[in-house]
């Protein structure tokens, strides 16, 4: 994890995605939307790195996962088979003095219990920190009523499990006041829209909230095309919508976002532990591939009492983010319960027949589910670093640094040429930029300081930077002529290398 990985480095990476163009907040001329970000100049660079790789190492470089890219808006039945509409669903809280709307499982709160008694109630929002800042509250509550007696401690509780009768006595989170928060209501999270020109509820359809449905719904005209066998795989990468009721933490938890989805199809009879720990420990190896640190990961098991009736078991790969350790991908055993249920509604039996046991079944899945910003913003708190670097006159100044792994930086090679001014340097330069360009994302710069030019690249993670000087038109003697210098940002070491010779070092290290 990143040197500064203090309360404030959610704040420089925000701004920092924003001072570079990585990630601004959506129509922000127009104030801004929630819970909706755009993906500037570099965002989208990395943004397609992480995609790209997760698709190279899940499907093409494998004999048992094929690709599909399925329609944002299906017909709207897929949605009741799967159970979304009915129970696609979080509990939602309003405030009724302040108008602010909260998930209720995200509020916590306790009794102040004073010598057994409960002499009034406290509320804090979801933290890494929730029963100590319960109990600071309950201190307080009771130095200021002047409460006597000693205080017990506290017994957080979140509000979805708050009886009728507390519910009015627990104060709100957004005016500390009890009585203005409403009992907890389901709220569905599907997008509604309307397809063709009636506006009424037989034309009513839903964006997507996940991508798995594509692959049940189209699992039999994959299994027709004759391709894959049991065990196969497979996947698919694209936007889902969840209309969040409190979307934050930055690219965390948005209301638009895109996720990279396998469904595992096995036998009935399978061993489904093996494959459901096959791909955690897949999708924990490849998070390490790109570059996130393997101590900030960690697993979570979903207790058995609250998993859906059919599942089997699921497992969080959890990363450790600077406002806590949050679910990064899930990885569910979800027995034959999708299939079977699009078989039931379609009338069409989701079924495989293995020719070897001459046998028919549903097959079951195991699911590894991510979505593609949290692993941006995972990857952007692994790779950010304040470090100690020489400025141009030897001073030590502060110097930030996105540690990027080189697969997925948005740009691989910086290209300078020492002076701007000198046509033979720029000429040099811009013939390295040309050489390069065809293999990996070069970036051209000639303006300022060459030092505050190693900055910027090193501040949005260009693993190297290639420097075309004077000894490079040979002015120092024919054996260095041609010759540039190489600079590794995280080492900031330099070394002289043939152009000749830079793409045989450069391609390997950035593949
Ligand atoms: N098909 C299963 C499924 O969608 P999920 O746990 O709801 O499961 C899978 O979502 C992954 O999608 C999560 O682990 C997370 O990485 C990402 N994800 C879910 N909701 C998100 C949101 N509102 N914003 C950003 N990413 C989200």
């Amino acid at each position: 994890m990143a040197e500064s990985n203090s309360a404030d480095l959610m704040d420089k990476i925000v701004s920092l995605c924003k001072r570079r163009g990585f990630i601004f907040q959506s129509s922000e001329i127009y104030g801004g939307i929630n819970g909706f970000w755009d993906y500037g100049p570099l965002g989208v660079e990395l943004r397609k790195n992480i995609r790209d790789c997760w698709w190279n190492d899940m499907v093409r470089r494998r004999d048992d996962v094929v690709g599909l890219e399925s329609s944002i808006i299906m017909h709207p039945k897929v949605w009741e088979a799967s159970g979304h509409v009915g129970g696609f669903t979080d509990p939602m809280v309003d405030c009724k003095v302040s108008k602010q709307r909260f998930r209720a499982d995200q509020i916590f709160f306790s009794p102040v219990l004073v010598d057994g008694k409960t002499v009034g109630y406290v509320t804090v929002l979801e933290s890494e920190r929730i029963a100590e800042e319960l109990q600071e509250k309950a201190e307080t509550f009771k130095r200021k009523k002047a409460i006597q007696g000693k205080l017990e401690p506290v017994q957080p509780k979140d509000f979805t499990e708050a009886k009728p009768e507390e519910i009015p006595l627990i104060p709100s989170p957004a005016t500390g006041e009890p009585g203005s928060l409403t009992p907890p209501r389901a709220f569905n999270m599907m997008f509604e829209t309307y397809v063709g020109a009636l506006r009424d509820e037989s034309a009513v359809a839903y964006l997507r909230p996940e991508t798995a449905q594509g692959m049940f719904v189209d699992f039999k005209a994959i299994l027709d095309t004759g391709r894959v066998k049991i065990p196969f795989g497979i996947a698919q990468v694209g936007k889902s919508f969840r209309n969040e009721i409190t979307p934050r933490n930055f690219i965390f938890r948005s209301r638009e976002f895109e996720q990279m989805e396998m469904e595992y199809f096995i036998a009935d009879d399978d061993d489904w532990a093996k494959w459901h720990r096959y791909w955690i420990d897949w999708c924990r190896e490849w998070l390490i591939s790109v570059g996130i640190s393997a101590e900030s990961l960690s697993e979570y098991d979903h207790p058995k009492e609250k998993l859906a009736f059919y599942s089997k078991g699921t497992t969080d790969l959890m990363f450790k983010y600077p406002f806590g350790v949050q679910e990064l991908w899930g990885i569910a055993a979800r027995g034959d319960y999708d299939l079977t249920q699009h078989g039931k509604a379609s009338g069409q039996p989701m079924e495989y027949f293995d020719d070897v046991k001459k046998k028919r079944f549903v097959p079951h899945v195991i699911e590894p589910a991510v979505g593609v910003d949290r692993i941006l913003l995972a990857i952007l708190c692994s790779a950010y670093v304040e470090d100690q670097a020489p400025d141009e006159k030897g001073k030590m100044e502060t110097r930030t640094v996105l540690k990027l792994h080189p697969r997925i930086a948005p740009i691989k090679v910086a290209v300078f040429p020492l002076l701007k001014n000198k046509p033979e340097l720029v000429k040099k330069a811009q013939e390295v930029r040309d050489l390069l360009r065809p293999y990996m994302t070069v970036f051209y710069d000639e303006a300022s300081a060459i030092g505050r030019r190693y900055r910027r690249q090193d501040e949005v993670g260009t693993p190297f930077g290639v420097t075309i000087d004077f000894d490079t038109l040979g002015e120092k003697g024919p054996e260095l002529a041609d010759t540039v210098t190489l600079r590794e940002r995280d080492t900031m070491k330099q070394e002289r290398v043939k152009i000749s010779d830079l793409l045989g070092i450069l391609l390997p290290r950035v593949r």
